[in-house]
């Protein structure tokens, strides 16, 4: 028995990151479902259907809790997924309410995916909380693609960064929201196309709600294992895993 994640990619492996510091000793099964990454661009109904698949895949393995770490899919398939499977589900979204709380400026961007940023459930989070600031939204499927790649340094990956993020500290938007589980691996250098802004990232909030779920839903300690999969194939996705996670780790093929 596991707590199960899944990412259209390796942008997940951050939430994972913030689980396996609350709850060292549990169980986490990871899946990258590479084969069909990205998921931004595509409709929302193939998303859907990949968040099934992947959910389903999880839970067959014994995962207990099935966490989307992915805001795409979670605006895509968040319902859906709860009225599916038999095991509690987490799922998350970009972090407007701490960053309508954090701008002194009143001025935030939300840097997402176009699905995310295009999605009913975003709407209605900027309706909720931020009618009475200026949301700017930024799609970024650049730093999706460096992310995949594993490249998270260098020239490409700062020119990459910079083309997004500078021109929206240029402007005055003092608070960028990490809308998209893969750019808080980017951070340092957003940080740094950004040295005033505030960065928001729902990662670690929605480890610690996975935490309260896993609890009530008696999920045992283990051995703290970490074992990765990816719908894509093994032998590529592997290098990129290890740079994105800071440690070779074997990845098996997930056939779902
Ligand atoms: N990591 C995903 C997210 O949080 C999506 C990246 C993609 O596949 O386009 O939205």
């Amino acid at each position: 028995m596991m707590i199960g994640l899944f990412d259209s990619g390796l942008g997940g492996l951050a939430v994972a990151r913030a689980l396996r510091t609350l709850l060292p000793a549990h169980d986490l099964l990871y899946l990258a479902d590479s084969a069909h990454c990205p998921y931004g661009p595509q409709p929302i109904k193939q998303v859907r259907a990949r968040a099934l698949a992947c959910s389903q895949w999880l839970v067959a393995q014994g995962a207990r809790v099935v966490v989307v770490a992915c805001n795409t899919a979670t605006s895509a398939a968040l319902e859906e997924l709860r009225a599916a499977l038999p095991v509690p589900v987490v799922g998350m979204e970009p972090g407007v309410k701490p960053a309508v709380a954090a701008t002194r400026s009143g001025r935030v961007a939300v840097l997402a995916t176009s699905g995310t940023l295009g999605g009913e459930r975003f709407a209605r989070l900027v309706a909720r909380f931020a009618a009475q600031i200026e949301v700017q939204t930024v799609a970024c499927p650049g730093m999706v693609r460096l992310v995949e790649a594993g490249t998270l340094a260098g020239p490409t990956a700062q020119a990459v960064v910079y083309g997004y993020v500078a021109p929206l500290a240029a402007e005055g938007f003092d608070t960028l929201v990490l809308g998209c589980t893969h750019f808080p691996p980017l951070r340092p250098l957003i940080a740094a196309a950004a040295p005033a802004a505030t960065i928001i990232d729902t990662g670690p909030a929605v480890a610690a709600q996975t935490a309260r779920v896993a609890q009530q839903a008696g999920v045992p300690v283990g051995a703290g294992a970490l074992r990765c999969a990816t719908t894509g194939d093994p032998a590529r996705v592997a290098p990129a895993l290890g740079r994105v996670w800071g440690e070779a780790l074997p990845v098996e093929l997930a056939r779902c």
